[in-house]
This record gives C-alpha cells, sequence and structure tokens, in this order.
C-alpha cells in the first residue's frame, strides 16, 4: 500500500508506516497540544524528504505566524514558498467551501502549479459556524474533504477539542467522514502534565492500538514510549495499576 509518511519516527510507526495516500486524517486535541506544529512537521518532511510540495490552509493564523512558528523549529518557510513547493494560505470556511467546489478554484489552482501532494486545515472547528445544523455541517465537512481528494491530495485535517483533560471526543460527527482519527490529550500524571497520543482508527489498514507519550521539542513533533503501568489514561487522570499486577509482569 502506498504510505505517505509524516517523517515523524514515532508516529510513522504507529500507523503502519504513514498515512494512506489521498486520505483524509483528523488530528484532534485541545489548544497547545500541538496539532498545528504536527500539520507544518507533516508539509515540511513532505517538501524535504519526499519531494512532495504541500498547502496549508488556515481559518484562524496568519501566514506570518506560520512562518514564524515554523522557524522556530529550524524550518524556513518562506524559502519554501519562494521554490514554490509550499503555499501558505489565509482564507474562511465559507471561502474554501465554494472555492473547492467551483471548477479552477485556488486550491485546484495550487495542486496544478505547484503539484500539491499534501494539504493541512487548520482548523476543521471553523466549519461548525457556518451552521448550526449537526445534519447539515457533516454534509459540508463531507463535501470539503471528498473535494480535497478529488484533487488527490492526501490531507492533515486539525480539530479544536473542548476540554483539556478528559474524554471528550465526540463520534457523532467528522470522525465518520476521516480515514484515520489521532487524539492528542493532556495527561496528569503524578502533579505533572504529560501529553498522550492514540490512533483511535484508521480505515484500511493495521495500526498501533496503544497510548504513546510525545512532546513538542526543538525539533518538533516526537513520540516517545508506552505509558508503562498507567490506566485511565484517556481519562486525564491516570491510577498507577497494583503494584501487585506490575510485578506480575516485571522481571526483577
Ligand atoms: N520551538 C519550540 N520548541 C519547543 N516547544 C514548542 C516550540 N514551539 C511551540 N512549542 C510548544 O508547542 C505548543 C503549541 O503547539 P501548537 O502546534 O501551536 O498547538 P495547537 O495547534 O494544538 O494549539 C506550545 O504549547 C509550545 O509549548
Ligand atoms: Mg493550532
Amino acid at each position: 500500500m502506498d504510505r505517505v509518511k509524516t517523517g515523524i519516527t514515532g508516529l510513522d510507526e504507529m500507523l503502519g508506516g504513514g498515512f494512506l495516500r489521498e486520505t483524509a486524517n483528523l488530528i484532534e486535541g485541545a489548544p497547545g497540544t500541538g496539532k498545528t506544529t504536527l500539520g507544518m512537521q507533516f508539509i515540511y518532511n513532505g517538501i524535504i524528504q519526499e519531494n512532495e510540495p504541500g498547502l496549508i490552509i488556515t481559518f484562524e493564523e496568519f501566514p506570518k505566524q506560520y512562518y514564524h512558528d515554523a522557524a522556530a523549529f529550524g524550518w524556513n518557510f518562506q524559502e519554501l514558498e519562494k521554490k514554490g513547493l509550499l503555499k501558505v494560505v489565509m482564507t474562511s470556511p465559507e471561502v474554501s467551501r465554494l472555492d473547492v467546489e467551483s471548477v479552477g478554484g485556488m486550491i485546484e489552482g495550487y495542486v496544478d502549479q505547484m503539484g500539491a501532494r499534501r494539504v493541512v486545515i487548520d482548523s476543521m472547528s471553523h466549519f461548525s459556524r457556518l451552521t448550526q445544523d449537526p445534519v447539515e455541517l457533516r454534509s459540508l465537512e463531507f463535501n470539503f474533504i471528498n473535494a480535497l481528494k478529488r484533487e488527490r491530495l492526501t490531507c492533515l485535517l486539525t480539530r479544536e477539542s473542548p476540554v483539556l483533560l478528559g474524554e471528550a471526543y465526540d463520534d457523532s460527527s467528522i470522525g465518520f467522514v476521516v480515514d484515520s482519527y489521532l487524539i492528542l490529550r493532556y495527561v496528569e500524571i503524578e502533579s505533572a502534565i504529560r501529553k498522550a497520543l492514540l490512533v483511535l482508527k484508521m480505515r484500511g489498514s493495521d495500526h498501533a492500538k496503544d497510548i504513546r507519550q510525545y512532546d513538542i521539542t526543538a525539533q518538533g513533533f516526537e513520540v516517545q514510549s508506552k505509558f508503562e503501568g498507567q490506566e485511565g489514561i484517556l481519562s486525564g487522570n491516570p491510577r498507577r495499576m497494583a503494584a501487585s499486577f506490575v510485578e506480575a509482569f516485571v522481571k526483577r
């Protein structure tokens, strides 16, 4: 199967080698969990490591903010834009929706001109202001995502989760529309806040089922080890497993 590598070591391994090509992949997490960083890294690594030009469509931050944030990780986005390998576009869900529905729209234009293969939408949460009706929202999201896939793009979509800690994914909407669903969570362990990652689903592929730790470092997103001896991670409030239970499995 054709895999689209994120270039993030531990993450590609969890995904069985990477995202499937021309699929829509949702990253959900609270503010500051690293969704934008993950998206920028997916695009940057695509250009540098796989020679796949990329688009970043943002509904919330100005392109300047992305250049600035990317530079902090050592990624020179302005240079990549000058070379025609990257385009950061600030727009609105209204405009984007109409754009993908029309032939010869902006996104189609970038795909043709640059040969864009990857796109990040940061974030899908803004679509919710287009309608109050959940059924209509799902259909808007579905049409938008399918239009991107028709352009043969591999899509990384971010989505703001409303709570800081705890279980909060809402499987009534966009989770059904996407091909894979990754959850980023803050977890409180021994009075410290750490970050946890889970691949909730991945259509048509095997994937890691366990919960891993990750961090945002000066190099970007880094997936680390499993959480050992902890349960209740997704509740945001893990408990140490009974010591005897752990001892039964850990040889001294
Ligand atoms: N250069 C950097 N080095 C280390 N950590 C960083 C750097 N830049 C941002 N971060 C961390 O990443 C987090 C923000 O990630 P971001 O991708 O903007 O989150 P989100 O899009 O989910 O709100 C911040 O909380 C910050 O701690
Ligand atoms: Mg963000």
